[in-house]
């Protein structure tokens, strides 16, 4: 084989060009830490970057598997390339010009890389060319349209170089081919003109449209995007796929929105050219557009190169085909935003507008914009407000879909606080605002998680000894005894079940008010033996004879609306409010134990000593199993609804 052999200086020039975290941010997605770069290593698994890259040093190393080197060994050990096949693609992707020792290798490279340049050269003279066309006569229409109906001033049309095709089937071939002498091949490979399918020749693929051009990240036109100027289909023809342009690869205005990506630390990406114009246009430069594509995943490490902090705010149309849009994007990018290694916020105006309508539809749409930027939704929060459009939870089959779908995201947080929090989160949507069925929710969630570590050993369960959570829980228990005589009082059918469950688990009420409440029901049904309508206004008229006032049980003899729909769901109520009863009266004895073994002197009684610390920590450990039925571990929470 016909191995090209490079030439010492071409090294030396590849080797002083390349940078290494342009070469590596390809692959990884570096976030900066002091003064490199850290990331998740490509060489092997990992779920916490040890992968670090040194800009001063231009060196990777990974702590966890040992790889390292310079961006040349990166290239090679990625791509399973030779090291002329990196230096060559090296020298191309820095225009280094490639010296070899064969002199026919050369030429040929040396002809490849011309013709890049002539691509660049002959859409740079189009760019001109309809540029200069908006400002003449043939261009009125499309100059009205951009000054008026999208009411943009001169600058901005300059600034993104806007322009005008012509009508006519030969004219910018005319221009390019005989005029200005390029040849044919080369303008149709820059995605210009097209084989006319009858005949011969060739015909202009813009003709009558409005011009945008779309330029690189170095701001270098690659190709065109047209807009109908009459509503014709499609309403935006684009350039073709070329050796330059890459629809998936690229995001328009990105060479204009670099600088203050970086400044701001975030970026909005919207769907369309004039999105993106119009918010450039309004000072929102942090700005760029999809293309109309869903975000792919490299369009998105394109733009995390400029954020350092990893924020993107997806910013797509609202309507339906916006949404789809959003989804695709979450998907194209899951690995990354799952894994926490991108911020991702999501942002849907109310009907169907997109950005450039949103700007125009009210008076401080500037200020209400950047507002609702930063007050945009996670993705996480808005998949999950997305699973509830349409649903209604209090019909059955709805909220079997709902629940269903958000063990789906949750299995997928990778970050286990996150999913902890986002559980709660959930549960609390399936509550529908009972507080005493939270729990049970919670646990459901939880159950039905792939993997979900909670932290569960001796060490946490000493440090924590009489846990604060105890104090939170009195409303809770106080909630559940509550409940608990409702339902007794209420729901004659259970009445059975409750007294069984009571005396199998020698429970009693820990709140003194229902204690007492509690004693008199069982007194007056002794009285008058089979429980008849008049039941509870003879137990009134029990407590009235009583030193407690009768008003403050009306909770419980006359339950509201929401009280009601609790009771509906009693079975379950009947087990959440035992579980706080048991538990209530679990800590108190682990109280009393752990009193106790402090209180005896080792050197006079270890036995009993050790005795209580055995007592101690068995019943944690009951706690702990009962908590995890019902999952106290967040009473901040459970105290919010
Ligand atoms: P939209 O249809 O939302 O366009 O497509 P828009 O930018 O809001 O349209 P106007 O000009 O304000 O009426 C969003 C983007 O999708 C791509 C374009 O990049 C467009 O800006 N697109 C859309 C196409 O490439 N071709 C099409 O036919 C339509
Ligand atoms: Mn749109």
């Amino acid at each position: 084989m016909d191995i090209p052999r490079l030439h010492p200086d071409t090294l030396e020039k590849v080797k002083q060009q390349v940078d290494i975290y342009d070469v590596i941010s390809d692959y990884v997605v570096l976030k900066k830490r002091g003064k490199d770069y850290v990331g998740l290593c490509p060489f092997h698994d990992e779920k916490k970057p040890s992968f670090s890259v040194s800009v001063n040093k231009q060196l990777y190393y990974c702590f966890g598997c040992g790889q390292g080197g310079n961006a040349i060994k990166f290239l090679m050990e990625i791509g399973k390339q030779s090291f002329s096949d990196v230096i060559f693609d090296l020298a191309k992707r820095y225009q280094v010009p490639i010296k070899t020792l064969k002199s026919k290798q050369h030429k040929e490279l040396q002809l490849q890389l011309s013709l890049r340049e002539q691509i660049y050269e002959v859409l740079a003279i189009t760019a001109s060319f309809y540029q200069y066309l908006l400002h003449q006569d043939q261009g009125k229409i499309a100059l009205n349209y951009l000054e008026n109906e999208r009411k943009l001033n001169k600058e901005i049309i300059q600034q993104f170089k806007l322009g005008y095709a012509p009508e006519g089937w030969q004219t910018l071939y005319n221009y390019l081919a005989e005029k200005k002498r390029y040849p044919i091949a080369l303008i149709e490979k820059a995605g210009l003109i097209s084989l006319r399918k009858k005949g011969s020749g060739y015909y202009d693929r813009f003709r009558n449209r409005l011009i945008i051009p779309i330029t690189d990240v170095q701001g270098r036109v690659i190709g065109f995007g047209g807009r109908t100027l009459k509503d014709e289909q499609p309403k935006y023809l684009n350039s073709p796929e070329t050796s330059l342009f890459k629809k998936n690869n690229t995001l328009f205005a990105l060479d204009k929105a670099k600088n203050t990506i970086c400044s701001l630390d975030k970026v909005v990406v919207v769907e369309g050219y004039f999105d993106a114009i119009t918010l450039h246009a309004v000072g929102i430069t942090n700005t760029v557009a999809s293309l109309g594509t869903a975000l792919s995943k490299a369009q998105l490490k394109q733009l995390l190169r400029y954020t350092d902090s990893k924020q993107i705010i997806l910013n797509f149309d609202s309507d339906l085909a916006g949404k789809k849009a959003t989804q695709r994007a979450i998907s194209n990018i899951e690995s990354l935003i799952y894994s926490g290694q991108v911020q991702l916020r999501v942002l849907h105006f109310k009907d169907g507008k997109d950005a450039d309508e949103f700007l125009k539809s009210n008076l401080n749409a500037v200020e209400t914009f950047q507002q609702l930027i930063d007050k945009a939704p996670l993705w996480f929060d808005w998949q999950i407000q997305q699973l509830l459009v349409n649903k209604n939870l209090k019909k059955a089959d709805h909220f079997e879909e709902v629940a269903q779908e958000m063990v789906k995201l949750l299995n997928r947080l990778e970050n286990s606080n996150k999913q902890i929090y986002y559980i709660h989160y959930c549960a609390g949507i399936l509550s529908q605002g009972d507080a005493l069925s939270l729990p049970f929710y919670i646990r459901n969630l939880q159950k039905q998680l792939k993997k979900l570590n909670l932290p569960f050993t001796k060490k946490n369960l000493l440090s924590s000894t009489i846990s604060k959570n105890y104090y939170n829980a009195d409303t809770s228990l106080q909630q559940a005894e509550e409940l608990l005589l409702r339902i007794y009082l209420h729901c004659p059918e259970f009445r059975k079940k409750i007294l069984n469950l009571l005396n199998k688990k020698d429970l009693t009420f820990s709140v003194s008010k229902y204690r007492f409440l509690w004693q008199k029901i069982l007194e007056t049904e002794k009285e008058i033996n089979n429980i008849s309508n008049n039941f509870i206004s003879l137990l009134q008229d029990k407590i009235l004879q009583s030193s407690h006032s009768k008003t403050q049980f009306n909770h419980i003899f006359y339950p509201n609306q929401n009280h009601q729909e609790n009771i509906y769901r009693s079975s379950l109520q009947i087990h959440c409010a035992l579980i706080f009863m048991e538990k209530a009266k679990l800590e108190i004895y682990s109280k009393y134990s752990y009193k106790k073994y402090k209180e005896i002197d080792p050197n006079t009684d270890l036995k009993t000593r050790q005795y209580y610390l055995n007592e101690y920590y068995t019943n944690k450990v009951k706690i702990k199993q009962l908590e995890s039925s019902l999952n106290f571990s967040d009473l901040e929470i459970y105290g919010q609804y």
